[in-house]
């Protein structure tokens, strides 16, 4: 049974370096587990999408959890579905800093992404629209 996680965070380290990192090691995890999805970033603030059987998304979400290198992690929507819709990326990425605004403008009151002042349904239509527009990158699927 397949499920969707979607969660807020905000960065410790926002670096380069730092979510390279995090990108590399989920690339090389989640295959394994069945797990795809995609990580948003920008103005410090982490935007995820899992997808996967219901055991391995929660066993990554706590292990998410507990890593120190973002705080402030509030749980957006958990919902089964029927199929993935992040099923082309072990860990797409979108790095938010170099799209057009009015793509998160659509989804929000202002044109900064802040997915702790939206509900999560306007979250996965905003990961949803960066999919329709190819903004994601990382596919290996
Ligand atoms: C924002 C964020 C997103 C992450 N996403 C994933 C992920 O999709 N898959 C994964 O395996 N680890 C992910 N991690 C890393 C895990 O928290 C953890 O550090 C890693 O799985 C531990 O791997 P290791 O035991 O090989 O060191 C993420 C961490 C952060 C901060």
């Amino acid at each position: 049974m397949l499920v969707r996680l979607l969660y807020a965070s905000r960065a410790v380290d926002a670096s380069a370096a730092a979510i390279e990192s995090i990108l590399a090691k989920s690339r090389e995890h989640n295959p394994a587990t069945g797990i795809t999805g995609i990580l948003c970033y920008g103005r410090g603030i982490f935007l995820q999408a899992i997808e996967g059987s219901r055991s391995a998304v929660n066993a990554l979400y706590g292990t998410i959890l507990r890593d120190p290198r973002h705080q402030d992690v509030e749980l957006l929507l958990f919902e089964e579905i029927g199929e993935r819709r992040f099923g082309g990326w072990t860990m797409g990425q979108v790095n938010l800093s170099r799209l057009n605004a009015s793509i998160v403008l659509k989804y929000s009151e202002k044109p900064e992404l802040d997915p702790y002042a939206v509900s999560g349904a306007a979250s996965l239509s905003l990961l949803e629209e960066l999919m329709a527009t190819a903004s994601i990158v990382g596919r290996t699927g």
